[in-house]
């Protein structure tokens, strides 16, 4: 108990001095402790892209309740987005209705053990437009390795930054899909872009990645400016109870 006053204390004096450090700018960061931590997370911005609307971005996905100038005691806001918005990953039952989603297997299923723990960041080289069977086999990702996040030429290309959704972003074929499932150890998948599976394909690479219920694909990570490497990442999806899918704060530690 008294240690965690004692910590409670000393965040509270950090956060004061982070305020006031800050004021006037607020204080936003990508990269903490020199480059020890880094948050692989998109904000969540009207201009950032959504498969839902298209060419016009996500749009506003905060609502005032209530407000201090409106006379209110709080400001108070209301969210309104899609569950596979922005980063964020995927339960089983996204694609597989029947078996999943009826039976309940919603974020809330889904093991943090898996969601935390070692990963390693890799290159998919940059003129590859499908991770393909071939490409994966390429990437010579040892087995024993269960968590790994695949950065492609959307980072490149800077395609979460743009407001259209662009149907051309890198993914998996079904093939790939296949073959990451049957010879690798890949239980957290994470990727640049909103869909681990390539347009023209995304229903069968989701289908061999969701089917076995134990690979989370995790969508629309934040990959710039992080060295190719080995981290320890750390996923936090929202406990949305009947939810097949969930916005999701990843960080990397060095
Ligand atoms: C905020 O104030 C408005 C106007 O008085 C009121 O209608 C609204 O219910 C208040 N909101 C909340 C969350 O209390
Ligand atoms: C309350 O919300 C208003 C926008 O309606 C904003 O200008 C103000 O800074 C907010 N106040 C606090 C205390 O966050």
């Amino acid at each position: 108990m008294a240690s965690l006053s004692l910590l409670l204390f000393l965040s509270l004096q950090s956060l004061s001095s982070a305020v006031s450090a800050a004021s006037p700018e607020n204080l936003r960061r990508e990269e903490y402790r020199t480059g020890k931590i880094y948050d692989i997370t998109h904000q969540i911005r009207q201009d950032l892209p959504s498969k839902a609307t298209g060419d016009k971005g996500l749009g506003q996905f905060l609502w005032p309740s209530s407000r201090i100038k409106n006379g209110n005691s709080t400001n108070m806001s209301t969210m309104k987005l899609t569950v596979h918005s922005v980063t964020h990953l995927d339960a089983p039952g996204h694609y597989i209705d029947r078996y999943y989603f009826d039976s309940g297997f919603d974020v809330d299923t889904l093991d943090l053990d898996v969601l935390n723990g070692p990963a390693l960041l890799v290159d998919v080289p940059k003129d590859k437009h499908t991770i393909t069977a071939e490409v994966m086999e390429s990437l010579d990702i040892p087995k024993g390795v269960t968590r790994v996040l695949f950065r492609t030429s959307n980072t490149h290309k800077q395609l979460m930054y743009k407001k259209e959704y662009d149907r051309s972003f890198v993914g998996f074929n079904g093939d790939g899909a296949r073959w990451l499932v049957q010879n690798t150890d890949i239980k957290l998948l994470g990727i640049d872009y909103f869909s681990v599976g390539s347009d023209d394909d995304s229903k069968r690479a989701h289908l061999e990645f969701l089917e076995s219920r134990e690979i989370i694909p995790v969508e629309g990570l934040k990959l710039d400016d992080v060295p190719a490497g080995l981290y320890s990442v750390h996923c936090l999806p929202l406990r949305l109870f009947g939810a097949e899918g969930s916005p999701v704060r990843c960080i990397l530690i060095e």
